[in-house]
């Protein structure tokens, strides 16, 4: 069984057992979310549970990390603020971010 998610109105499938972030980069989305200061996009990036560049709102519970969370069907992503709150700074603080404009 597919199931059928939505990530802001756009049907997203996805598989049982792979997480949303793997079903939304499987759909070709990269990116979800931008960084509060500087609007950099964001996305998969540990891909374990570790960076929290994949923060994304499900079912408008905002601050879930993509990566972590089953996906499942009928789920509505990415509904609400475009920002979300990292709690890491704003960029995650990984190596990519080094050295950029901000
Ligand atoms: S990709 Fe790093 S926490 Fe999800």
């Amino acid at each position: 069984m597919t199931y059928r998610m939505t990530f802001r109105g756009a049907a997203v499938p996805a598989e049982p057992g792979q997480s949303v972030g793997a079903a939304l980069v499987a759909a070709g989305i990269l990116d979800w979310r931008t960084t509060r200061g500087s609007g950099r996009p964001r996305g998969l990036f540990c891909g374990i549970g570790v960076c929290f560049d994949c923060l994304i709102s499900v079912d408008g519970v905002p601050g879930q990390r993509a990566c972590l969370v089953p996906a499942g069907d009928g789920m509505h992503l990415g509904d609400d603020a475009r920002h979300e709150t990292v709690g890491h700074g704003e960029d995650g603080g990984h190596a990519g971010d080094a050295g950029g404009p901000r």
